[in-house]
């Protein structure tokens, strides 16, 4: 039963007290929701729109992203009450651990690798293409071998990730000025798209909003989603089916609310402020993204909108060109923050990983000036910039969202079980109508899952079995918590 030891919360949020352990609380509730937007607006609204309207849902891909959002605020309001509850660094790792157990804990731990570290990687190398593009336009030409999506070593991907980690490393209050500073171009670009673009919009181009349902050329053999393999449903392009695809491709553009939980430590309020940042920076996202996709179908005819970058050349469609130089600019500044704030996330569930032993202690320490958790930082700053470089992303992306969404499910189940097992802590937000909203969101989530491939899911699984072995063999003899049960042996550390 060893594999299922539970850390108490009161446990957890003592060892965040601790000395050479501990972070400088110095976020507030503004602070927090910047972090999300600026976890959260990225390549999905950048990029997938065009893609998702396309292929998928048409017109109808403003309702996708209306649906995604819905699975996603299930998903921040057990997330709410988690972190208003046990303010600790970990984030899912840390709720699993006070409930499920550790070995569950440690395989969420592990699982989100997939969506903060290659999630950084994912995006970093997208932010390449567009760091490309923009030299492009004053001239410099970058080979292909470095840069871009064919690059054989990226090398302004593994240089944005470098920079970012030493921001990280130089303090979270500095992180959260230079968030700030980005989030505001980003912001006002993402505005002033929305702004410009109202004035271009041709009513014909809405109708048919929901375009009638025909069927797709099926994903073949390890591309076809798993709902196909399991239960035979046949793949549809667009009508209301379509809709629904497309808000398990659209997912990616919300990924990164949960982040914010994982600054839990560094911030001043949590209990009050914690549930604010998730559920602000959501709602502002939900409705910029609504508020983007209506535009951009709105000027352009859904079935010409461009895959790699549909928002620029949506203004070059109506003879705007300068306007796209402006939003590569928006989407460089945006893409830096989503990175830099999925390491942060990365490097908070790690330091929360190795201070309960399950990975080396020494790597917890914290900075003695900047109260960040340098070392920690440091090590993922290097694997990200090496998998940013080396590795062709784009075809392991989905992973970043299979990594997410099974931290969802795990998270609305633990609110259940300590709603259970600890009714008598203080809870400062509470997610509603439990156990109602928990078992939505995990259905939610779950019914985004098996639209992902197949491959998809085997390569999760993999990633699952190595993170198994790697408890068997170091975290589950060396774990702190294990140190104060009775009878259980524990290594000298
Ligand atoms: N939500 C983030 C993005 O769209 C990951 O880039």
């Amino acid at each position: 039963m060893s594999l299922f030891r539970t850390k108490p919360v009161e446990q957890s949020i003592e060892d965040a007290e601790g000395g050479e352990h501990r972070l400088r609380r110095s976020l507030s509730a503004l602070d927090l929701t910047v972090f999300g937007i600026g976890v959260i607006v990225g390549t999905g609204i950048f990029v997938l729109t065009g893609v998702a309207a396309r292929n998928t849902a048409g017109p109808a891909v403003a309702i996708s992203f209306v649906v995604a959002g819905i699975v996603c605020a299930l998903a921040a309001l057990c997330y709410a009450e988690f972190a208003a509850t046990v303010p600790v660094a970990g984030s899912a790792y840390t709720y699993a651990y006070a409930t499920i157990g550790e070995f569950p804990a440690w395989i969420i731990g592990w699982d989100l690798m997939l969506e903060l570290a290659l999630g950084a990687a994912v995006v970093a190398s997208g932010w390449s293409g567009y760091f490309a593009s923009l030299l492009k336009n004053f001239g410099i030409y970058l080979p292909s071998s470095i840069a871009g999506d064919e690059a054989v070593f990226n090398i302004p991907a593994a240089l944005i990730v470098i920079v970012l980690t030493g921001v990280l490393v130089a303090g979270i209050k500095m992180s959260a000025r230079f968030n700030g500073a980005m989030v505001a171009v980003k912001l006002a670009v993402v505005l002033l798209v929305i702004i410009a673009g109202m004035f271009f919009i041709k009513g014909a181009n809405y109708r048919p909003f929901v375009p009638p349902s025909h069927h797709m050329a099926a994903g073949e053999g390890m591309k076809a989603p798993l709902i196909q393999v399991l239960f035979g449903v046949e793949p549809v392009a667009y009508g209301v089916f379509g809709v629904f695809t497309a808000a398990a491709l659209v997912f990616f553009a919300y990924i990164g609310f949960d982040v914010v939980a994982t600054a839990a430590e560094e911030t001043r309020r949590p209990q009050r402020d914690l549930p604010i940042g998730i559920i602000a920076s959501l709602v502002v996202c939900t409705i910029l993204y609504v508020a983007v996709s209506l535009v951009v179908v709105g000027m352009q005819h859904y079935s010409e909108l461009s895959a790699s970058a549909p928002l620029a050349d949506a203004f070059r469609s109506v003879g705007q060109p300068w306007m796209a130089t402006l939003i590569s600019v928006g989407a460089i500044a945006g893409l830096t923050t989503v990175v830099m704030i999925l390491m942060l996330g990365q490097s908070r569930v790690l330091f929360a990983m190795c201070r309960d032993s399950l990975l080396p202690r020494s790597l917890a320490k914290v900075h003695p000036t900047f109260r960040t958790p340098y070392r920690i930082t440091i090590v993922i700053g290097a694997a990200t910039a090496l998998l940013a470089a080396l590795i062709p992303l784009s075809a392991i992306a989905e992973l970043v969202n299979i990594g997410t969404l099974f931290a969802f499910v795990i998270v609305a189940m633990a609110v259940v079980v300590l709603r259970r097992t600890r009714p008598d802590l203080p809870r400062s937000f509470r997610t509603p109508f439990v156990p109602v909203v928990p078992i939505l969101s995990v259905l939610a989530s779950a019914y985004l899952m098996l639209n992902l491939p197949v491959e998809t899911w085997i390569r999760f699984f993999a990633w699952m079995v190595v993170g198994a072995v790697v408890y068997f063999l170091y975290g589950r003899r060396r774990s702190r918590v294990a140190a104060t049960t009775p009878g259980e042996a524990v290594l000298e550390r």
